[in-house]
Formats: structure tokens, C-alpha cells, sequence
């Protein structure tokens, strides 16, 4: 059993699939033989076998020194160099792992710029044993690289500098940047993410593998997960392709006036794939005026919050559910004498047959509603299917760029805050900048 893909509620005549038919075995072609655009950046797509063994032993060694001699593990970084772990964590493990997991307890730090967030976090770890990775592929990103100086001096005061060093973990470029410069000089441990991976495709990398090791994870299934996509995504035959038949029908959809794609799903836990799926969409495929806008909602919370919206607003969005098969655990509804909340109906049903209803009823409704349906089912949500389905969207995210013509892999919208930012905050090489927005302001 694999990944399915279904979109025979999507209002897709079988000539649209076939006219897409030639350009997807383009980009196919395009990807494999890096002759495209962002070509530095395909890394990922044979780095489930390509990879770094010798590394990736590391990555499972530190995973269990930092679990025997921590209470808690924080993740720095922000973007492709956070969602993706975040992601397994949230999807794999207990719902409330930290309140009641074996392993350190696991927080993100770096993902913003809040005062209020930081001194929280401080509040919460004080008195525990603390071991840090920072991670920054540029390794010059602010809000990480703030976030790990407060975080340094922490430790420092807490360990002295010396044991402090034994606790910091720096995942960044294998040569450049100021988080390479001071790993070295202080003394860390550090992993390497390869030059032609970016930061969005990086979850197979040390980036997330690490993070996902401490929370107590099966890295080595997650890797199977992803080479078994890689196998399976290879074929070039848009019929026989499930995740290039996602790449055409969203850009069919798309060049149908369906701007928006919102990503529903149904279990809480996928919450955090959702925010990789945004980040990996919008980045790759938002830029020259041109991609569709990544939406995400959770079922059932959201139907009572933006589902009025999806069923009756305007009609430029299309749906993808996240669906899982088989929940991972389940509940029976039990009979009560007295039926006083009406529920006595349900008796011996569980939980997932009444998710799994709404699901259908939704689903149906939604495309009553004029909106076209698709779905992605993965059989049961653990590391193997995780993986699958993880290289499934980063290669139908390469193809589905390609077919809409732009560079799926460079992000040249996200340094324009940047600029702005650094010249507002007095960065030394931005002064004629400052002059010019000072005066807008
Ligand atoms: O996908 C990307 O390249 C970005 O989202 C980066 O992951 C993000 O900006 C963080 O960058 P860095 O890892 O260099 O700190």
C-alpha cells in the first residue's frame, strides 16, 4: 500500500490530464538531468539514497547522548530549518509528548522575534538539564541567530563555557557563514546540510533528522519512506505518476482561476505538515506575479470558523485533504440510559467512523458547493508513510514549478524584508537604505 491520489472530484475532463501529458514529461526530464531552473538545488531528489551514512550514524549517536543527559532539547531555527521537524514531531508522536514523553521535552525557539515568547520558554526549562541545536543553512538569519545568543549565554552561565560547549549542537553550510565561524571557534558539534539542498527540501537532512532522532523517532523507516517515493516517483508517464497527476491537476485548477489551495485535514496532529506544505508551495511557487496561494485549515475546528467561507464564499479556492486510512488510536461511543444529549445513535460507533463521515459529508458538500475536491490518502500516519508522503509533496512541488514556469527552488521575495529590516535597525552597509525608508515612515 502507497500514497493515494484522487481527483475524480476535481471537474477535470480526461483531455486537460492528456494535454499536460508532454509538458510534465518535460519537467521531468528538466529535474532529473538539472538542465532548469535552480538547478544548484536538487539535492533532494536522490538524497534519500545519496545520503551520508557516516553522518546520518552520527545524527542517531548525538540523538542518544542528548536524550540520556537531557530534560529538554531546543530546536533554533526558523522556516525550512524548523517546520520540517516540527512536522514529524507533531504528526509521530503523543499528542501531549511533552508532558509525558520518556525523551527531553522539545521546544522551538528562533521561528519569531518576541521577547515575550523567549522569557516564557526560560520560565518553563529553569532548573532542567539543556541541550541546544541551531540550526541556520546561511547561518546569518536574524531571528534564529538572536535566539541562539540568548540562548548561548544561557548555557554559559548555567554550564560554564566549557560544559556548555558540550551541549550545543550546530547544524549549518558545511563551510560558510557566521553560524559555521562560530560553531568552529567555540568548539561545537556540528552537521553539515549539503550545498544543493535547500532549506525547504531539507527535512531528510540533518536539519530534521536530528530533531526527529531526539524526540525518540525511527529515522532509519522515515529514510525507507522517502526512498521507496523517490522509486515510486520516478516514472515519467504522467498517467501511471500519482505525484506528478497532483502537480497537473493543480496547475489545471490553478489556470482555471482556482488561486487559492487550502489543505484540510482531519487530525490535529497533521497541524504542522500543514505549515511545511505552506512554506514548501508558497516559497517554491509564489513569485513572478505568479502561483497559487497555500491555504491550510484543520477539521473539524475550522468548519466552525472558515467553513462558511469554503462552502459559500468565493468560488477562486480548490480543497486537497490530508486523509489518513486508519487512525492511529480510536474510541467507541458508549449507550447511556438516559439518550439526554441525543447521541444514543452513535452507540458502538467510534470516533474515526464519525470523523470519517464528516469527512464524506463535507466532501460532498463542498463539491455541491463548487469547489473541486482532491485527496491524498496515506494508509496510516507513522515514519515510514511520513517519508513517502514528505517526498511525495517536494517532488510534485519541483514538477508542478516547472509547469508553471517559474523556479521552484530560489526565494528571492524573502530578502526584500530583509533589506528593510536590517537598514531600519541600523545594520552597518545599509545606511543609504535607511536614508531613503526613514523618510516613508
Ligand atoms: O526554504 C528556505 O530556504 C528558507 O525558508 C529558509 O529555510 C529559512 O529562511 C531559514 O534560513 P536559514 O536556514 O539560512 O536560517
Amino acid at each position: 500500500e502507497n500514497i493515494y491520489f484522487d481527483y475524480s472530484n476535481a471537474g477535470i475532463k480526461k483531455y486537460e490530464i492528456q494535454y499536460l501529458k508532454e509538458p510534465t514529461r518535460k519537467a521531468h526530464e528538466v529535474l532529473h538531468e538539472k538542465t532548469g531552473a535552480g538547478n544548484d538545488f536538487l539535492g533532494w531528489v536522490d538524497y534519500p539514497v545519496t545520503y551520508d551514512h557516516k553522518e546520518f550514524e552520527k545524527i542517531k549517536r548525538v540523538a542518544q547522548e542528548i536524550k540520556k543527559d537531557s530534560e529538554v532539547f531546543i530546536v533554533i531555527g526558523i522556516g525550512g530549518s524548523y517546520l520540517g521537524s516540527r512536522a514529524a514531531i507533531e504528526a509521530l508522536t503523543h499528542s501531549f509528548y511533552n508532558l509525558c514523553s520518556d525523551g527531553p521535552q522539545i521546544y522551538f525557539a528562533g521561528n519569531n522575534i518576541s521577547g515575550t515568547y523567549l522569557k516564557h520558554l526560560m520560565e518553563v526549562i529553569e532548573g532542567k538539564d539543556i541541550s541546544i541545536n541551531v540550526i541556520s543553512k546561511s547561518g546569518t538569519t536574524t531571528e534564529p541567530a538572536i535566539a541562539f545568543r540568548v540562548f548561548k549565554s544561557y548555557m554559559e552561565e548555567k554550564y560554564g563555557k566549557e560544559k556548555a560547549k558540550e551541549r550545543i549542537y550546530a547544524t549549518t553550510d558545511q563551510e560558510k557563514g557566521a553560524l559555521k565561524t562560530l560553531a568552529e571557534k567555540e568548539g561545537y558539534e556540528t552537521f553539515a546540510i549539503p550545498d544543493d539542498v535547500g532549506g525547504r527540501f531539507s527535512i531528510f537532512t540533518p536539519v530534521g533528522l536530528l530533531p526527529i532522532a531526539v524526540a525518540g523517532l525511527d529515522i532509519d523507516k522515515i529514510m525507507d519512506g522517502a526512498k521507496e517515493a523517490k522509486e515510486l516517483y520516478m516514472e515519467e508517464d504522467l498517467d501511471k505518476n500519482l505525484c506528478y497527476q497532483y502537480a497537473a491537476v493543480r496547475n489545471i485548477l490553478y489556470r482555471k482561476g482556482k488561486i487559492i489551495e487550502v489543505l484540510a485535514n482531519y487530525e490535529p496532529a497533521l497541524h504542522y505538515i500543514a505549515e511545511w506544505w505552506k512554506q514548501l508551495y508558497g516559497e517554491s511557487e509564489g513569485k513572478d506575479g505568479k502561483g497559487i496561494f497555500p491555504a491550510a485549515v484543520d477539521f473539524s475546528s475550522d468548519l466552525h470558523s472558515m467553513g462558511q467561507y469554503l462552502q459559500d464564499g468565493r468560488r477562486d479556492l480548490f480543497e486537497t485533504v490530508l486523509n489518513i486510512d486508519c487512525s492511529k488510536l480510536d474510541m467507541e461511543i458508549k449507550e447511556e440510559a438516559e439518550d439526554l444529549d441525543g447521541l444514543n445513535y452513535l452507540t458502538g460507533k467510534t470516533m474515526d467512523f464519525v470523523n470519517k463521515k464528516a469527512f464524506e459529508g463535507i466532501r460532498l458538500a463542498h463539491i455541491d458547493g463548487g469547489v473541486p475536491n482532491l485527496i491524498i490518502s496515506i494508509p496510516k500516519m507513522d515514519e515510514y508513510y511520513f517519508g513517502q508522503l514528505i517526498y511525495f509533496f517536494q517532488k510534485a512541488c519541483g514538477i508542478s514549478g516547472y509547469l508553471l514556469g517559474v523556479n521552484p527552488f530560489d526565494q528571492p521575495g524573502v530578502e526584500s524584508y530583509k533589506k528593510n529590516m536590517f537598514a531600519l535597525l541600523g545594520k552597518p552597509g545599509y545606511e543609504g537604505l535607511r536614508e531613503t525608508l526613514m523618510k516613508r515612515i
